[in-house]
């Protein structure tokens, strides 16, 4: 069963960065959304004007009552609802597990009572961990490197929803797809990813420095690990060729192949402020990731082409954080 015309969709964490960019295609393709998020970290203004074509629920995916009212009448499940952001899997690896594992099991509950044919289930490149095999293809093996290590909770919880999603809990949909995105950044992104902080820290050090002058940047680690990071817009065109054309039980990248160093990240944030910065190195925390980049061949295959390059779309993210500080609030993924 795949996504068809006028489908009924749930998406839970539809308030979320990637949530809310799905709901907006959804709806522009005609499609009927219901939305599941506790906006923990979701915000309904992120859907602007299809607020009201929308029906939103506010509940926590935990809570079995409001998921299965949730799946009445629903053709497919986006379940995208997870406690996301690196800062979280160290300060509060009890809450990633409860909510991604709690969560999965809730909304295949949900799907059994009410006969939903589909589901899709955001997972992340974060189950590879550090792959031997770069760019990576989604068969490597999914690897925990150390459970003591609070930073595996959602890399392993991502891994433990794929398997509770492939294989059912009771009920399995008739179609499951598994997407691992890779890097996703845009406007409104939320504060806790790198893209963001980088920019907030660009354009605060830049204040307490002449126009002109060179911006001391102290950055985690040497700068030396890399990432490939893919635009929003291209991002969602990938998510709903999963959803149409995707295989059961398929597992799809979404990325670019475009690989940079975190350190180049920063010089091309900097110049989209028109600014330059040195940068000063510190300790990496344990079990970060030296390189991510994925083999997208199979997503490629459904006739995916992301078309938004780094420069342009970095410069346009950078200044929308130096424009929008005000938005910004400590407690992001704090509650539990
Ligand atoms: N952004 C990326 O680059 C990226 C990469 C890999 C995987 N992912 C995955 O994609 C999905 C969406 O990520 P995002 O970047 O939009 O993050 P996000 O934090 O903006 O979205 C997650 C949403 O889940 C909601 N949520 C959290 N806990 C909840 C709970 N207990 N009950 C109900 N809702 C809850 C949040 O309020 C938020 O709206 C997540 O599953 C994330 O793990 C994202």
């Amino acid at each position: 069963m795949t996504l068809q015309n006028n489908s009924r969709v749930l998406v839970t964490g539809g308030t979320g960065f990637l949530g809310a960019a799905l709901v907006r295609a959804l709806v522009t393709a005609g499609h009927r959304v219901r939305i599941l998020d506790n906006n923990l970290r979701g915000k309904p203004r992120r859907l602007g004007e299809l607020l009201s074509e929308v029906e939103l629920i506010e509940a926590d995916i935990r809570d079995s009552e409001a998921v299965a009212n949730a799946c009445r009448d629903i053709d497919t499940v986006a379940h995208l609802a997870f406690i996301n952001g690196t800062e979280t899997f160290y300060s509060q690896p009890g809450l990633v597990m409860d909510v991604g594992v709690r969560g999965m099991l809730t909304v295949l509950d949900g799907c059994a009572k009410h006969s939903v044919a589909s589901m899709m289930l955001m997972s992340s490149s974060e189950v590879y961990q550090r792959a031997d095999l770069v760019p990576t293809p989604e068969d490597v093996p999914l690897v925990i490197p150390d459970p003591r290590n609070p930073r595996y909770s959602y890399g392993g919880a991502k891994a433990i929803s794929e398997l509770l999603a492939l294989h059912g809990h009771g009920y399995r949909p008739a179609a499951v797809r598994i997407v691992r995105p890779h890097n996703v950044y845009g406007p409104d992104m939320g504060f806790k990813h790198v893209i963001p902080q980088l920019s907030m820290r660009i354009s605060d050090l830049a204040e307490t420095h002449e126009t002109g002058e060179i911006v001391p940047l102290p950055i985690r680690g040497d700068g030396r690990q890399t990432r490939a990071f893919v635009h929003v817009d291209d991002f969602t065109d990938g998510l709903l060729l999963v959803m149409q054309r995707g295989e059961d039980s398929g597992i799809y990248h979404i990325g670019t192949r475009e690989e940079v160093t975190i350190a180049d990240l920063a010089h091309r944030i900097a110049a989209g402020l028109d600014r330059e910065v040195e940068l000063i190195p510190s300790e990496m925390p344990v079990g970060e990731t030296d390189r991510r980049c994925p083999d997208i061949g199979k997503l490629e295959s459904l006739g995916y082409q992301p078309t938004r390059t780094l420069s342009v779309g970095v410069t346009e993210v950078a200044r929308w954080y130096r424009d929008n500080r005000h938005l910004h609030t400590q407690n992001e993924g704090d509650l539990s």
